[in-house]
């Protein structure tokens, strides 16, 4: 099977557990439901529950007892673009190929479906270790790993970060520090929270800390470039927006040229982590030069 098939495979089978995760409940705050799943389902790569995916089969275990955890992080994920759109964030109008969803339902409900997908990220992680048959304790880290990654010392703290340097010059350890929190962070949990779940040696889990953190920051510089050189209708939401908010970025800093070095060395790096892996890390090389020439 080649990578793209693989990895459309992968996508197919979280987008069927987020349905299932999101379906609508007859209730009078069914509104919620509606712009949950508006945002949520619009499509979006998938990338972080892929990886979480990808990594347990490396190790040799089954998408069975990550994929709830890949799913709560991708709810984590949608909730920080929906809240990052916010006029009050980035101000964004497009999503995923669509309105934003402050556009469609109006600030106050898109705010409370941002929520309402982070506290439904942790209720699903959270009866997963209620049915649990004994694998509590790696299914209560996993959970640990992803809630420190979507919070101060993560996601929120590099969001607080970003919008502090914008109209400024902030320096290249800051503009680093952001990155690897705002997105890095994001990224980093569903290869570790994975791990842990299979069980991960030492040296497999510090190899592929290095792997996610390269990845991680990568994937935020190449969203960088894009921003300045993408096609706004194959990335399904508008190029132009961090210059429109005069945001400190890997391309305002260090310029086109030199960003597409630094991802490219990021990247390089990223492979080379997973060499103890052998033939078996090949599907996780390939999604790392992907993430340096996708288009969206
Ligand atoms: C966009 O993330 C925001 C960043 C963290 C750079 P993605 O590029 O993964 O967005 P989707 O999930 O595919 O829509
Ligand atoms: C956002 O970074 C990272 C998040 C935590 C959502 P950006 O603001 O650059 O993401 P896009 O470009 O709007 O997707
Ligand atoms: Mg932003
Ligand atoms: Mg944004
Ligand atoms: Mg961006």
């Amino acid at each position: 099977m080649d990578f793209k098939e693989k990895y459309q495979n992968l996508v197919e089978a979280v987008n069927l557990e987020l349905d299932k995760l999101t379906a609508e409940v007859d209730c009078p705050q069914r509104a919620i439901y509606q712009a949950m799943r508006y945002s949520l389902m619009a499509g979006g790569k998938r990338l972080r529950p892929v990886l979480a995916m990808a990594v347990s089969e490396m190790l040799g275990g089954n998408y069975e007892e990550v994929l709830p955890f890949g799913c709560a992080i991708e709810m984590i994920h949608t909730y920080s673009l929906i809240h990052d759109d916010l006029p009050s964030m980035d101000n964004d109008d497009y999503r995923r190929g669509r309105l934003t969803c402050h556009k469609v339902f109006g600030e106050a409900k898109a705010i409370l479906a941002g929520d309402a997908l982070l506290n439904l990220a942790f209720e699903v992680m959270s009866d997963e270790m209620l049915k649990s048959q004994g694998n509590i304790a790696s299914k209560a880290k996993a959970m640990s790993i992803i809630a420190k990654a979507s919070g101060v010392s993560g996601m929120i703290g590099g969001q607080v970060i970003d919008l502090e340097s914008e109209g400024r010059i902030i320096p290249a350890a800051l503009l680093g520090k952001m990155h690897a929190c705002k997105t890095g962070a994001l990224i980093k949990a569903p290869v570790l929270a994975s791990a842990v779940l299979n069980n991960a040696s030492c040296s497999e889990l510090e190899a592929l800390e290095s792997y996610a953190e390269n990845i991680g920051l990568a994937f935020q510089v190449k969203d960088d470039i894009l921003d300045v050189e993408g096609d706004s209708s194959l990335m399904g939401k508008p190029a132009g927006s961090d210059e429109a908010n005069q945001k400190s970025t890997y391309v305002s800093i260090y310029g086109l040229d030199e960003s597409k070095r630094m991802l490219a060395e990021l990247i390089d790096k990223a492979v080379k982590s997973l060499c103890i892996f052998g033939q078996n890390a090949q599907f996780l090389k390939a999604l790392a030069e992907y993430i340096m020439i996708r288009e969206n």
